[in-house]
């Protein structure tokens, strides 16, 4: 008997784990221009986690310390650093999600439960997914509060209101998993037949190597094409792919990048710059044939030039996009700024001057 679908209404959610939540909340705030929402610790009877709730149009990241010795997720910082612990779905029915998951091959790690507090309810589970990432299901529905049990709205006057300046980034676009060769498939797969996603994009070595080094990657899609996840697997090039990187520093798979939209990316990257924000960079040539490759554009050439924004087209229209350097030391995960008019792909006629530049990165860390 076919068991039934899993159906996801859409990302409600994505949690790291990092070093110090506290000053990952300032970055994200200060640089990403987030608003802290949220907070979770010894002022609010837990214990043995921190956490901060940060909010940007329909974007929640919650970033999370441990406070003990013993809490488990000091392993996973040993491993990766700062790292996307869980991809949140939100769905209808979290027991529902959760046991069609188990049942279609999914491996639970925490079980469906409810907790309370006094703004609601608030139901949620665990499976696991690629590396030790995990996909949440989460159903909020009946719940008031600020974002979970446990956690308090923000005290006025941790931060000044005037230094609070989001950037116009407004949903998650997709999020991007590295895994290790040869596991690609497996993982597209995976999600086709536990959660019931399609295959929305292929690109193989021929699409995206460079002279170096070379990735396959594969987007798998929901139903409703609502959430996108691209999954990549180094290919074999002639030094060491951004991805075998990626797995070397991260020790295994996990998120690679989360890419945000915007409705003007020109104000968006210019914000987040005079933030300090660093983004990757591609030689000035990229610019002189630009309108020669992907036709007429609205946006202002010089501004995209200043700014370092790359633009691709397909079918449909075009794209805007821009990526960040990693956000931590280790070159483990970086986000993505990305403005679509129209088009619904990738940005494939990028993907050699961005894995150029990244290379240029991978030079200067002797990783290459
Ligand atoms: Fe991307």
């Amino acid at each position: 008997m076919p068991t039934p679908d899993v159906p996801l209404v859409g990302i409600d959610h994505v949690h790291l784990v990092v070093g110090n939540a506290r000053q990952s909340a300032f970055f994200y705030r200060n640089a990403f221009g987030f608003d802290v929402v949220g907070y979770m610790g010894l002022e609010t009877q837990v214990r043995d986690t921190a956490g901060y709730v940060l909010r940007q149009g329909e974007i929640t990241f919650v970033v999370t310390s441990p406070l003990t010795a013993e809490h488990p997720d000091n392993a996973r910082l040993v491993a990766h650093g700062d790292s996307v612990r869980t991809i949140a779905f939100e769905v209808q029915s979290v027991p529902l999600a959760y046991e069609a998951a188990v049942a279609r091959g999914a491996i639970g790690v925490v079980e469906p439960s409810v907790r309370e507090d006094e703004h609601g309810s608030y139901a949620y589970a665990e499976i696991m997914a690629y590396g030790d990432v995990r996909y949440g299901f989460v159903d909020r529905t009946e719940y008031r509060g600020v974002f979970a049990p446990g956690f308090r709205p923000i005290e006025p006057g941790r931060y000044a209101p005037e230094s609070f300046r989001p950037v116009g980034l407004r949903v998650i676009d997709h999020i991007v998993a590295n895994v290790e060769q040869g596991q690609m498939e497996h993982w597209v797969r995976w999600h086709e037949q536990v959660l019931g996603f399609s295959l929305f994009a292929s690109f193989d070595d021929k699409d995206i190597s460079t002279e170096y080094s070379a990735l396959m990657s594969r987007v798998v899609a929901d139903g409703r094409r609502r959430i996108k996840l691209p999954i990549n697997e180094p290919a074999t090039g002639r030094r060491r792919s951004q991805i075998a990187e990626y797995l070397q520093f991260h020790h295994g798979p996990g998120v690679q990048h989360v890419a945000m939209a915007t409705r003007d990316i020109v104000a968006s990257v210019r914000a987040m710059r005079a933030n300090d924000v660093s983004f990757l960079t591609v030689p000035p040539a990229y610019y002189d044939d630009l309108t020669a490759r992907v036709g007429p554009i609205r946006e202002d050439l010089g501004a995209l030039r200043e700014l370092g924004i790359l633009v691709d087209r397909d079918e449909e229209g075009y794209l805007l996009q821009i990526f960040t350097k990693p956000v931590e030391d280790r070159p483990t995960l970086f986000f993505e700024i990305i403005q679509r008019r129209g088009a619904q792909s990738f940005g494939k006629g990028n993907f050699k001057a961005l894995f150029e530049a990244i290379e240029r990165e991978q030079a200067r860390r002797g990783t290459l």
